[in-house]
């Protein structure tokens, strides 16, 4: 377990603690997602004026929109402790029990990735969040017994990519679940030039709109490609950065008009070119760009099916017109298995 917020758990400038200081840690500093914040702000200021815990948080969205920031300001907001953990760091029933029995008045527990735990550590977080109890089973055999502690009123905030994967039960026991959106440009921008403020980056609004309208509705992809931009203006320019310096550097870095990246790419031009616009099954794109199935449905197709570029179907994968006319390529009429998909 580890606080990304005040121990990054490496030391040194890295990415990784660069995205950490980025984070806003005031439910004001979050950029976008008003009805979101509208509602959390509601919840929080309630659970303060009752001087009691939060009710349990689900945030459910794909990657780099701002689930793990908003566990931190929750934390942050109600003045109490954030712990950290993930659906696949707890193993067994004893690693959330260790957890757990560590929490103190009003604490948050945040569980990255909830839609991977386990049944058996599932079924600890049942009673923990619904009545603060905590069944621990001593011994083992027929000799074992199982000894009930109550804890003291905590917060769990999950977050996941998946909301489909989260049991009915698990869900059932939130008491708000909040889907986060891509960002439209206007916020993106906004998120550019704090996060240049923040890093002492020059950087006029027409620079950051090209960064903006080029991150796929992400803000982890907006300020990763602000810190590109930035070593490009740095080192081929003097370093600060408007938008025909945005657009050159970015350019060079392989992100296109749209945002996509080599990868994205990969999967659109495998799709179209190599499977005839499919259908075409989830791991078959992935090996045929060298990715992993869950990195593909995670991070690359959420955007793409946005766009649509690709859609979903029972039989698999299929590339849109829209694909084809981003490459460049002409779309066939229809496309192959599925008579009439592409007409109206
Ligand atoms: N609303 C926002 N305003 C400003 N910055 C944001 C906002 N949301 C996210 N960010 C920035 O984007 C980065 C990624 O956000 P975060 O790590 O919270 O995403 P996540 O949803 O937890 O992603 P993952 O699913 O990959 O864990 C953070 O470094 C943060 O600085
Ligand atoms: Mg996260």
């Amino acid at each position: 377990m580890r606080d990304e917020f005040t121990d990054p758990g490496v030391t040194g400038n890295t990415e990784e603690t660069v995205e950490a200081g980025l984070r806003p840690r005031a439910l004001d500093e979050f950029v976008g997602q008003r009805e979101l914040k509208e509602h959390l702000s509601i919840v929080l200021e309630a659970a303060r004026q009752r001087g009691q815990s939060v009710d349990h948080l689900l945030f459910a969205g794909p990657p780099g929109l701002g689930k793990t920031t908003l566990a931190g300001i929750v934390a942050a907001e109600m003045g109490s402790h954030l712990h950290v953990t993930s659906g696949p760091a707890l193993e067994r029933a004893g690693d959330l029990a260790a957890i757990l029995t560590k929490l103190e008045d009003g604490d948050v527990l945040f569980v990255d990735e909830i839609h991977r735990l386990s049944r058996a550590v599932e079924e600890i977080l049942y009673p923990a969040m619904e009545d603060f109890q905590l069944d621990i089973v001593v011994g083992k055999g027929p000799a074992a017994s199982s000894i009930r502690l109550t804890m003291p009123p905590f917060t769990l905030v999950g977050a996941t990519t998946r909301t489909g994967m989260i049991t009915g039960p698990l869900r059932d026991r939130f008491g708000l679940v909040a889907r986060l959106d891509y960002y439209d440009d206007d916020e993106l921008q906004q998120i550019v030039v704090r996060a240049a403020g923040i890093l002492d980056v020059v950087i006029d609004d027409e620079g950051a709109w090209e960064i903006a309208r080029r991150s796929r509705g992400t803000p982890r992809i907006a300020n990763r490609l602000l810190r590109r931009v930035r070593d490009f203006a740095e080192v081929r320019h003097d370093g600060s950065i408007t938008s025909a310096i945005a657009r050159e550097g970015l350019k060079l870095f392989g992100v296109d008009d749209l945002g996509l990246d080599k990868v994205d790419r990969a999967i659109l031009s495998a799709m179209c070119d190599q499977f005839n616009g499919g259908p075409v099954g989830l791991s078959t794109v992935a090996i045929s760009v060298g990715e992993q199935p869950d990195t593909v449905e995670d991070v690359y197709e959420p955007f793409l099916i946005q766009q649509g570029m690709i859609a979903r179907t029972p039989r698999g994968r299929v590339a849109m017109p829209a694909a084809y006319r981003h490459l460049g390529l002409t779309p066939p009429s229809s496309a192959p298995g599925q008579p009439g998909l592409f007409d109206g």
